[in-house]
């Protein structure tokens, strides 16, 4: 369609709190802009807040738990063309009967509350989470996570902010940093998107993508910020704080403004760092947050400034490296006195302030793991791997309780594809390149379902590349850049550390799995008010290894089957 920037208002998304919510995912009606008629999209509501395209934003506090009762609603589904049967665990009644599956990206979370991708939430069920919020603030983000149709359900708009908070934060224990708060606290979701002609989302990608194919909505041509194309936000002459996290499924983005004005990053994934870092731009993978301060006290009243990106999306999409998303929205000076107070010079080690963040642990276990694609051409693309095995593996990592752990991850790759660990924080070691043809030379690659998981040593082709600045601190995803080795230090709690067995769902399953001939078990799935109960949908997972995940947070990559469960033992 024909449509110009800046039409729409930034959506501001409804905030909620409480000890006790309720989730619904639903399919409903979202105008993209101001000149597109309104199209379905999924949502979640909380009663009457919410509904439309993506969820509100809950406002929780450390270590005050909420149990959050989650329920699908779905009646059909906005993209069920786009639906890829062939993927792991998809069935053609999903057109009409979408299985979602509600996961807390960051959280520190038992394993029934997980969001597993098999322990599917059917239309008319419902499940229970329990989020204990046992870790300091942070901007954790909710969405769907249920297998083969993630891709989809995400990008359809299942996704909603989760921020934590705590007495070094703002909130209602104070604001001992100073920080932007309340209307100058604005969290960002980002997007991009394509479009059929009518202004609907289009779930098939760009050239080279077969119809009904998995890599679906992989690669848009427009940005959206909270649910509108290239909104604009009037600001106020201060600082402003933005939580913006790239909920996109496949980009990876150099976010800067027009102006290239310095801003700062003061956190990440898990928290904050120890001081501002000022940027002029960064990199922003899927699955990744950043927390932001950034002054228009400069921006004269009517004048603009645009957020942009110049990173260009990986091949096959951008066949000769050129950006096709450049732009999400653009800020306009108002002539209102915004917030005063100045970039805080520390954010942890003075008083009233966190610790500084410890040394990087030395790790006892050294595991290499990879991440990989078939090399031949195939329509549709051949499958991608983490260890060269599929989901269905039993043949699991299985780290030890209180251990720390270097992981290597090797990219076999050309392209970034980010890594997230359920459960887990990290620190990023560092990145170093690698002579990806001799190691695949020297290591071939064999066929999908053996593990393939051959040192990286040797092969390295320069030096170590310590984290950007903005990276430092707790991350629970990162960039793994093509042909590198990146090595990340891990550190797995134990039991009396989280107060919940990371390893309890492993013990009781299979049996606690598909009982009925439903799709959750144990305390998974209740009896709801009134129509959401167990169903007795056919279910596809019995017996698999059920818990924690990782994965690749490119959407259609978890989906076809850059995802394998762990298991944490004892
Ligand atoms: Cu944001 Cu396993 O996901
Ligand atoms: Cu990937």
């Amino acid at each position: 369609p024909e449509f110009e920037p800046f039409c729409d208002e930034l959506p501001s998304l409804s905030t909620l709190s409480g000890n006790e919510i309720t989730l619904t995912a639903q399919v409903g009606q979202h105008a993209f802009h101001r000149d597109f008629p309104s199209s379905p999209a999924l949502s979640y509501r909380s009663g009457e807040i919410g509904g439309g395209y993506l969820g509100p934003t809950v406002e929780a506090h450390s270590g005050e738990p909420i149990m959050l009762t989650f329920e699908n609603d779905l009646t059909g589904h906005p993209l069920a063309a786009d639906m890829d049967m062939t993927l792991h665990g998809m069935q053609a009644d999903f057109r009409a009967n979408p299985p979602t599956s509600l996961h807390l990206h960051g959280g520190v979370t038992s394993p029934e509350s997980d969001g597993h991708p098999e322990l599917l939430v059917m239309p008319g069920q419902a499940a229970m989470h329990h989020f204990s919020h046992g870790q300091e603030a942070a901007h954790l983000w909710y969405h769907d996570h249920a297998m083969g149709i993630t891709r989809l359900n995400v990008y359809a708009g299942l996704i909603g902010n989760y921020l934590i908070r705590d007495e070094f934060d703002t909130g209602k224990l104070g604001n001992p940093l100073g920080l932007p708060a309340e209307e100058f606290e604005i969290p960002l979701i980002l997007q991009e998107k394509i479009f059929t002609p009518t202004g609907a989302q289009n779930g098939r990608s760009t050239i080279l993508i077969p119809e009904g194919s998995w890599e679906g909505g992989a690669v848009g041509d427009v940005g959206l910020v909270n649910g509108k194309v290239w909104p604009e936000l009037s600001v106020a002459r201060g600082l402003y704080r933005f939580r913006i996290v790239n909920a996109s499924s496949a980009s990876v983005w150099n976010l800067h403004f027009s102006n290239m004005m310095t801003f700062w990053v003061i956190g990440n994934d898990a928290g904050m760092l120890d001081a501002p870092v000022a940027v002029n731009a960064f990199r922003c993978a899927p699955g990744e947050r950043y927390d932001l301060l950034v002054d228009f006290t400069g921006l004269s009243e009517g004048s603009t400034v645009e957020l942009r990106n110049d990173e260009a999306p990986p091949l096959p999409a951008a066949v000769i490296g050129e950006v096709t998303m450049p732009l999400f929205c653009r800020f306009r000076g108002d002539s209102r006195r915004g917030f005063t107070g100045g970039v805080p010079s520390q954010l942890r080690g003075g008083r009233r302030q966190r610790d500084v963040l410890a040394p990087l642990e030395q790790p006892t276990v050294i595991r290499t793991v990879t991440v990989s694609q078939q090399l031949e051409l195939r329509n549709p693309p051949a499958q991608m791997t983490l260890n060269n095995l599929t989901f269905s593996t039993t043949d699991v990592e299985r780290p030890r309780q209180g251990t720390v752990e270097q992981w290597n991850i090797v990219n076999t790759t050309p392209d970034p594809h980010p890594i997230h660990l359920h459960l887990v924080n990290f620190r990023i070691l560092g990145r170093t390149p690698m002579r990806t043809l001799e190691y695949l030379i020297r290591h071939p690659q064999p066929v999908i379902g053996n593990k393939w998981t051959p040192s990286p040593d040797g092969f390295e082709a320069g030096p170590m590349i310590a984290p950007a600045p903005w990276e430092a601190g707790m991350k629970d995803t990162v960039r793994v850049d093509g042909g590198t080795v990146t090595r990340i230090i891990v550190r797995f709690p134990t039991e009396d550390e989280l107060g919940f067995d990371p390893d309890a769902m492993f013990d009781r399953l299979p049996s606690a799995v598909m009982t009925g001939g439903g799709m959750t078990g144990g305390d998974q799935a209740h009896q709801g008010n009134g129509h959401h109960g167990m169903s007795n949908h056919d279910a596809s997972n019995t017996g698999r290894l059920q818990g924690y995940v990782w994965h690749c947070h490119l959407l259609d990559h978890e989906d076809h089957d850059m995802m394998l469960p762990y298991r944490i033992v004892p």
